[in-house]
């Protein structure tokens, strides 16, 4: 008879991530068609493009790359044609460039493109993904028992993961439901699918940010936007960025322009999202690389106060904001994102106010546009900005008392 041991994971053992996780992930351009080469060449392009030296350091590799069945033992085998010399070597390969590994799982009965998943395999799985010398581990939610709680399947896949043998950072993707911001920080999670897919166009841009602020909700009734629930060791996981793809590839339906992905990218950092790259980073245009290697933007992002950006007062049009999002930062510093989320030309302000600035504090606000460079002075403590449509402004202010 098995005996099973429960077993505390002190502290230091258990990985805390600091900041949201960076990296790049296959699905976004790839889709179903993955395989050992285009791993290999990504990892590799990652490092030859500088990326890792930013922060990309996570390889992942989504859904698609099993074996329609279990082997005799039960355990998930990597499909031998895409795969041909084992996701070890794969891992191997990809540990020997300086970078980590991460596969993807489903505590569903199936994935959600019908390959094998862990429900009830949770910890023949764990151990097998520890073997191969998996670092992380993106769990999806497709085809998940409704007579089971999602609760009791992340905590237990949270448990098994705690328990392989080896840190496997675990990537939540339930994109929201159940009430998923309830209960995920309980699974031993490190970020978490708020919402639903990405495609690579604004619409779906933009719907994924008013669900952040709450304005739209396509999962659950009682949510109140993932906004206020990111953090240190658990991050609101908007989906993988669609930066460059242009509109190729598996999630590439229409594309955007370079400002489209300037405000995507913007967002993306604002809320602390991680910054999993989707777009075939072997071939990285040069606008893209200006956008996705902003380490001034990227520094937003990996602020190590990690707070959670807010509204302050809102001015609603048509259930869209038309004020700054601001977001406080370790220094001291506010990060301030005016976004014009509208399809016309729009003023959007921000107002010292929403971070405490009235006239009696006798502070001066000094601004840094973190996409041209330009310093400024936000006279009054007003900023009043017409912005083309799905434009952004992205500052860092800083507070300056004589
Ligand atoms: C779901 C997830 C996506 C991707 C696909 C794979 O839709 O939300 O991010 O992993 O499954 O099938």
């Amino acid at each position: 008879m098995v005996r099973y041991q429960i077993v505390f994971i002190s502290e230091e053992k258990k990985m805390l991530k600091l900041t949201p996780p960076m990296g790049w992930n296959s699905w976004n351009t790839f889709g179903p068609n993955i395989n050992e080469q285009v791993v290999r060449e990504s990892a590799k392009a990652i490092v030859d493009n500088g990326l890792d030296k930013l922060g990309y350091e996570y390889v992942v590799i989504d859904d698609c790359w099993s074996l329609k069945q279990r082997d005799e033992n039960g355990r998930l085998v990597a499909d031998p044609e895409k795969f041909p010399s084992g996701m070890k070597a794969v891992a191997d390969y990809v540990h020997s460039l300086g970078l980590k590994f991460g596969m993807y799982s489903c505590a569903g009965t199936v994935t959600c493109a019908g390959y094998p998943a862990s429900f009830d395999y949770e910890f023949i799985d764990a151990r097998t993904f520890a073997e191969w010398g998996v670092d992380f581990l993106k769990y999806d939610y497709c085809y998940h028992p409704v007579a089971v709680s999602g609760k009791l399947s992340y905590r237990k896949m949270g448990a098994a993961l705690a328990n392989c043998g080896r840190e496997i950072l675990f990537s939540a993707c339930s994109w929201g439901a159940d009430n998923t911001h309830a209960w995920i920080r309980s699974t031993g999670a490190s970020m978490w699918r708020s919402t639903g897919d990405i495609h690579d166009n604004f619409n779906s841009i933009r719907d994924i940010i008013l669900q952040m602020l709450d304005v739209k909700n396509n999962y659950n009734t009682d949510f109140n936007g993932a906004m206020p629930f990111g953090g240190i060791g658990c991050f609101n996981d908007m989906d993988m960025l669609v930066v460059g793809m242009n509109g190729k590839g598996n999630v590439g339906l229409g594309g955007c322009t370079y400002e489209e992905y300037k405000t995507h990218f913007s967002a993306w950092a604002l809320f602390g999202s991680p910054l999993m790259l989707g777009s075939d980073v072997r071939d990285i245009d040069e606008q893209t690389k200006s956008i996705i290697t902003n380490r001034e933007v990227i520094a937003i992002n990996q602020d190590r106060l990690c707070a959670q950006p807010y509204l302050g007062y809102v001015r609603w049009i048509d259930e869209t904001p038309c004020n700054a999002i601001v977001k406080p930062l370790e220094n001291g510093d506010f990060a301030v994102l005016l976004i014009n989320l509208f399809d016309h030309e729009r003023l959007i302000t921000f107002a010292g106010e929403q971070i405490g600035i009235t006239p009696s504090t006798g502070v001066k606000l000094h601004a840094t546009d973190l996409w041209t460079g330009e310093q400024f002075e936000i006279h009054n403590h007003i900023l009043l900005e017409n912005l083309q449509p799905h434009c952004c402004k992205f500052l860092r202010v800083k507070l300056v008392q004589d």
